[in-house]
């Protein structure tokens, strides 16, 4: 990354709450209308960088991870733990919360954000606030099973209809659409399959039938994807994974306009899906080199993705950056990095777990350790192939990464 000299006064960052101003955070967020340009010299970011990003306040988006939601006078942001502060009761609105929820909506490039106990929180509260008896879902065939069961089990016994449609092949989409639709629901690059939507494509057919666009983003983030300037009008994320980036707490959030956010924060009054002001300081902390995290994932999931398509007992790498790739030409069209996410099939049974040694053999992902799990079967109906593993490649030295799964691949 490009540095040159950064001029911010402390003046700055203003608070950007009355609970914050009240709480006595008069640094918590970043006031806009009082950053100006001529005193804040704007840094060129990494290469990778989402091509819609616009510098908020004239700061890099590298200066927003770190700066925005914080508050000058710590060093990190406190930990408002109790039930009440300020008057206001935590499931209401929270100064740690608060905080977390200001920078992520400046990365989204969203008017509002509110963040959830978990991914799921999230994407169940944002559901069920526009969802009800007779709504109709299309959602794309592959997207994360606990969401799919959602949709398929508690969803539609409330009598909400769901339907899933290959969206890569967008005619498919248009021809759902012929029916009254409330939500197209899809993920960019889909877990596990790795397929991958063309989100400008997809929220105008959406919008021209009168639907509302929801989009997971967690396995790209707003540093390589922002999908509300491409259309969508909810991004959803398990912000358990490369928001947080460690591995070490559950947390969710919900971007969009303010009206819509606002709806979203009703429910999550309603059913109480509140993230914690500890994993709230946590997330906050994990934000802050999201960007450099982040262009470290895509180098190194490149050249993982590379030396799985030139390994023997690989038969086929799901990996949107690689040419090869059936979703390559989308993706690159809408992003310039590709993530951290892999997918892989392999010519017979993958043994890798019990000869891995670096990688961890567990299912999660956006850790900064690189993690892998396997499908133990094929499931057509969620595009899922037979002999299929996916792998979060996380930030080590990439030729360890390599080493460890070629010895694994070798032995296996
Ligand atoms: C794409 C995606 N969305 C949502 C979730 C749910 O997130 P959480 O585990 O934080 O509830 C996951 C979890 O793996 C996921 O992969």
């Amino acid at each position: 990354m490009k540095k040159k000299a950064l001029e911010i006064t402390r003046r700055t960052f203003l608070g950007s709450s009355t609970l914050a101003a009240t709480a006595g955070l008069t640094g918590v967020g970043l006031n806009l209308s009082e950053a100006s340009a001529d005193v804040i010299s704007k840094i060129e970011s990494g290469t990778l960088l989402a091509p819609t990003y616009k510098p908020v306040a004239g700061l890099d988006v590298t200066s927003v991870a770190v700066h925005v939601g914080a508050n000058s006078d710590y060093s990190s942001i406190p930990v408002f733990q109790g039930t009440t502060n300020s008057g206001q009761y935590t499931a209401d609105s929270n100064p740690t919360i608060d905080s977390v929820e200001t920078k992520i909506s400046r990365l989204e490039g969203a008017e509002a954000a509110v963040a959830t106990a978990c991914g799921m929180a999230a994407i169940s509260q944002t559901l069920l606030a526009f969802l009800k008896p007779g709504s109709r879902v299309v959602a794309h065939q592959n997207i994360y099973s606990r969401t799919q069961r959602l949709l398929e089990e508690p969803l539609k016994d409330l009598g909400i209809r769901f339907e899933q449609v290959d969206m890569t092949d967008l005619k498919q989409l248009k021809k759902a659409l012929e029916k009254k639709t409330t939500i197209v629901y899809f993920e960019i690059h889909s877990n596990p399959a790795m397929d991958v939507v063309d989100v400008r494509a997809a929220s105008a057919m959406a919008r021209e039938a009168g639907a509302m666009t929801i989009v997971d983003n967690t396995f790209l983030t707003p540093y390589l994807i922002q999908p509300l300037a491409l259309g969508v009008d909810i991004v959803v994320h398990s912000a358990t994974k490369y928001m947080m980036g460690h591995g070490n707490g559950l947390a969710g959030i919900v971007c969009g306009s303010r009206s819509l956010v606002d709806k979203v924060g009703v429910m999550r009054i309603l059913i109480g899906g509140v993230l914690s002001p500890v994993n709230a300081s946590l997330l906050n902390q994990g934000l802050k080199t999201l960007p450099m995290r982040m262009e470290r994932h895509c180098s190194n999931a490149m050249e993982v993705a590379t030396f799985l398509e030139s390994h023997s007992k690989v038969k086929k790498v799901h990996y949107p950056g690689l040419a090869s790739d059936p979703g390559h030409e989308v993706a690159k069209n809408q992003m310039k990095g590709f993530g951290g996410m892999l997918g892989f099939e392999m010519h017979k049974p993958p043994q890798l777990n019990s000869f891995v040694k670096l990688i961890r053999p567990v299912w999660s992902l956006g850790d900064v350790a690189t993690l892998m799990g396997h499908y133990s079967a094929p499931n057509p109906k969620r595009r899922i192939p037979a002999n299929y593993s996916r792998m979060s490649i996380g930030i080590e030295d990439p030729g360890d990464i390599i080493g460890d799964l070629k010895q694994a691949l070798d032995r296996s």
